[in-house]
């Protein structure tokens, strides 16, 4: 695809060359994002932070990830601070604060409402979540995550083996991760959910039809046995009808150091897009895991940084001038990282 002032709504819009392109320019963000290079690429350009969806990681590193290029970030939380309280339409809305920003990144709670944004938006428009359909961003730095961490081991996405763990419904980051690990060949996923919180059918179908292995269950145990990846996520439970229905869910599939010895290969990787639920009812991922050195859930979310920081290079066209704005910085301690 062409990157230079499109939307980023879906990763169904990226080809394997697209992927492999971000991973390539986001490798080339790590002294930015570490601190050893400062660079005023995008000086004077600003980002436009639309979240109205609890958020921090995703939004604190969009904004991040802006500030290390060297631009600003203008930022909207909520929709009681938001006009749409007053009843303004997501036309107006995008009218609007696309004439006050560059480009902008934004989360909502409805499905396609991001999309919707984008249409009457004069500038660039990121998907940050929209309801439970997609994740972009996250599904890229997952993959991201995962290309690195089977790197270090060996392996490679081609012939990936991943189990996906939890709330598939309505987790908007396993939607998109499916739909782009079909990019790949012959991966193999094992699907682990209750049965009322399956993957959506249209997502494991297109992957069976592109010749992955996709098998669904709702046994932890069997399934992260033959793995390289294990990705856990969180009951969604704020997409339930009721608290009460999201709370027969709470705790079904737990993850901890002993579950982990006892059935994965010593080297399976544990992934998390975050927040995991650490409340004693839930703990997905046990925080006895802390120390495992395949825990790559905080891994994750620093990687997540060069990957928008890629997005924003990509998008605004400046790949090539982010090095040409470089200095190097007096205050950096190798300690950080
Ligand atoms: C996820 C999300 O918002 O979809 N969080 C994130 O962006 N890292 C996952 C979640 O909230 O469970």
């Amino acid at each position: 695809m062409n990157f230079a002032g499109s939307h980023i709504l879906s990763v169904d819009q990226f080809e394997r060359g697209d992927i492999e392109r971000i991973f390539e320019v986001a490798d080339r963000m790590e002294p930015y994002a570490h601190r050893r290079l400062v660079t005023k690429v995008l000086d004077g350009a600003i980002l436009g932070s639309m979240f109205f969806e609890p958020s921090t990681r995703t939004r604190v590193s969009f904004g991040c990830a802006f500030n290390l290029l060297g631009g600003e970030v203008r930022e909207t939380t909520g929709f009681e601070m938001s006009a749409i309280a007053k009843g303004e339409s997501l036309y107006d809305t995008a009218r609007v604060l696309s004439g006050y920003s560059d480009v902008i990144a934004m989360r909502h709670p409805a499905e396609g409402s991001v999309a919707e944004f984008a249409a009457a938006s004069r500038v660039p428009v990121i998907n940050g979540g929209d309801g439970a359909n997609e994740h972009p961003s996250q599904a890229l730095l997952d993959l991201y995550t995962i290309n690195r961490e089977l790197q270090g081991r060996g392996g490679s996405l081609d012939g990936l083996r991943i189990a996906m763990v939890g709330d598939l419904r309505f987790g908007r980051t396993v939607h998109s991760l499916c739909r782009l690990l079909g990019l790949f060949n012959k991966v193999q996923i094992h699907l682990v959910s209750p049965s009322e919180l399956r993957m959506p059918e249209e997502i494991v179908e297109v992957l069976r039809q592109a010749g992955h292995l996709v098998e669904e269950t709702d046994v932890l145990e069997a399934s992260i046995a033959n793995v390289d990846i294990v990705y856990s996520t969180r009951i969604q439970e704020e997409r339930f009808a009721s608290q009460e229905e999201a709370d027969i869910y709470r705790g079904r599939f737990r993850l901890n150091q002993q579950i982990y010895t006892a059935n994965c290969e010593p080297n399976t990787v544990i992934m998390h897009p975050l927040p995991r639920d650490s409340r004693e009812s839930a703990q997905e991922l046990a925080d006895d895991l802390n120390d495992n050195p395949n825990l790559a859930i905080f891994r994750q979310t620093d990687n997540g940084v060069l990957v928008r920081m890629a997005l924003f290079a990509l998008i605004l066209d400046v790949v090539d001038q982010v090095d040409l704005h470089a200095r190097e910085v007096n205050w950096y301690t190798e300690r950080r990282f």
